[in-house]
């Protein structure tokens, strides 16, 4: 394989949007970010210099990072961040992926701006695509615009204890399209020639919100998930949850026109008073056609915001492709069995505060009830170099106490979690089961759990508790979808399989800012193994301190 250089400056630029203007936290002074391109098999290295007036770190979302996670860059997880005037080099090793995934940072909320794709073509020796080659190749990046600084939001939010305050639009490549105000001319347009396929590589980079997204009068056919192709889909709309890279097939095969892609919220937790304005893109066959302009381009027909079906009906499909040239290699001898309950609890406010969330209270959430702390130093440079007092083993390896985790009017007591800084220590190559049971504790809804450092098989989902008596029995063993982020149904629960083949420090947490904020995220430490070419690689010299 080839290596490829490039050279990031973080720092703040100006953009308008929404009629106004401010400035933003941008990579090489781009928003969306660059896109980064390689084959399967290259490897990449970036020098990152931070020119901006805030802590960073970059995370290359869907990437194994094999043996490396001094480059997986979560803060205070693998890496001190790089503060202002400082420069990182992180390395990427694509032996694996092969499809869309992404890089973002992964420090405070500045994912919200600084975050671009990544595209990873086939092997230049290998079989090429599992489908026909398309004519071109689309990034399509699904983001959001906040009119009020996104870095002051998790500070602001923790002073009341209540939510995070929400976007003012969604965005599709960084613009929000012809049906907000001001966005007219901005719109991002992809022009099309009639009869030719196109690649569309779909990003959810929003920071809270799962979507669904569609084109107007044309199908499409979903092949690849978080970097892994899967068996087509042909369908009218897609749903994707933060963190989730989708590469869709989109043939221009409709009477030439002007037709939009957009995308709306999926959730059930929204209230009634969100912003319920679709983001748009223009798909425009003007090339080699000519026609009259509709008055309005026409709008794909999405689910409404609170419709769970629609998200089930369009996730269920997914399978792995399972061939010879991709094979599906789920670990069929469990010897480690974990079981993780995701919930959002409520802590009470101290006297002088005057809190904002429910009944008064302040918002945290947890996974197995213990709400994630940050440690001052990362977690794996307290592991390679043995510093003391940074965190504790023994993350429970099953909830505290078991109850009806999605039942309705639960006890109270279950809302207050306990904080820790904890990992859980997989052995080198233990064969992992994990089930992830969402809760109805505070409120329940859809959770997109990512692992990093790894990809897993999804081998079955449901709603309501996981029952260890029959579900299994349900698993699909054979061509079960492989991802890097799962999207726990609201109410429901998903196994997911892997193998621990990749030592270091790994951090799996809810893709939901909010969520993340108020602690639902958990760390792995897995073992070096006993061959020379199975431990982590040792630190680089530019690793930042702390
Ligand atoms: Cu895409 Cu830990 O993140
Ligand atoms: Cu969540």
């Amino acid at each position: 394989g080839k290596t490829h250089y490039h050279k990031f400056v973080v720092k703040s630029s100006s953009y308008t949007r929404l009629c106004a203007s401010k400035d933003i936290l941008t990579v090489n002074g781009k928003f969306p970010g660059p896109t980064l391109k390689a084959h399967r098999g290259d490897k990449i290295v970036i020098k990152v210099y931070n020119q901006a007036n805030t802590n960073i770190t970059l995370h290359w979302h869907g990437a194994r990072q094999p043996r490396n996670p001094w480059s997986d860059g979560p803060e205070y997880i693998t890496q001190c961040p790089i503060i202002p005037g400082k420069m990182y080099i992180y390395k990427i090793d694509l032996n694996r992926e092969e499809g869309t995934i992404w890089w973002h940072a992964h420090s405070g909320w500045a994912r919200a701006t600084v975050h671009g794709a990544i595209i990873v073509y086939p092997n230049k020796l290998g079989s090429g695509y599992p489908f026909p080659k398309p004519f071109s190749e689309i990034p399509i990046i699904l983001g959001e615009w906040w009119k009020k600084d996104v870095m002051e939001i998790p500070s602001n939010a923790n002073k009341t204890g209540g939510e995070p305050i929400l976007s003012d639009a969604y965005t599709i490549n960084g613009q929000p399209g012809f049906l907000y105000p001001c966005s007219k001319k901005g719109t991002f347009r992809m022009n099309v020639l009639q009869g030719k396929t196109y690649l569309l590589r779909i990003i959810n980079a929003v920071m809270d919100e799962n979507l669904f997204f569609g084109i107007a009068r044309h199908k499409m056919v979903v092949v690849g998930k978080d970097g892994l192709y899967i068996k087509p889909i042909d369908t009218n709309y897609i749903m994707i949850t933060p963190g989730q890279s989708m590469d869709v097939l989109l043939q221009a095969d409709q009477p030439p026109s002007l037709y939009s892609m957009a995308a709306a919220a999926y959730s059930s937790a929204l209230g009634a008073g969100f912003d319920k304005t679709m983001t748009t893109a223009l798909i425009d066959y003007s090339i080699n056609a000519t026609y009259s302009s509709p008055k309005t381009p026409y709008l794909p027909n999405l689910p409404p915001h609170n419709r769970t079906e629609a998200s089930t009906a369009f996730t269920k499909q997914f399978r792995s492709l399972a061939t010879k040239d991709h094979p599906a290699k789920v670990p069929l001898d469990v010897d480690t069995f974990l079981f993780f309950t995701i919930s959002v609890n409520l802590l009470n406010c101290s006297s002088d505060e005057k809190c904002t969330g429910p009944f008064g209270k302040r918002f945290a959430a947890s996974v197995n009830n213990i709400s994630f702390v940050t440690p001052p130093v990362d977690i794996l440079q307290a592991y390679y170099h043995k510093i003391p007092n940074v965190f504790k083993m023994e993350f429970p390896r099953k909830p505290p106490v078991e109850f009806n985790y999605t039942g309705d009017n639960l006890p109270e007591n279950l809302l207050t979690p306990s904080f820790g800084t904890r990992v859980l220590v997989l052995e080198y190559n233990a064969s992992v089961e994990l089930i992830l049971q969402g809760t109805n504790v505070l409120a329940s809804d859809n959770h997109p759990v990512h692992l990093h450092g790894y990809s897993f098989y999804v081998v079955g989902w449901g709603f309501g508790n996981f029952n260890p008596k029959e579900d299994p029995s349900m698993y699909n063993l054979v061509d079960p979808p492989e991802e890097t982020t799962v999207g726990v149904p609201k109410n429901g629960w998903v196994a997911i399989r892997f193998k621990a083949d990749n030592p270091g420090i790994w951090l799996l947490h809810c893709h939901i800012e909010r969520h993340t904020t108020w602690g639902m995220n958990m760390v792995f430490l897995v073992k070096d193994g006993d061959g020379p070419t199975s431990g982590i690689l040792p630190p680089p010299h530019d690793l930042p301190k702390c």
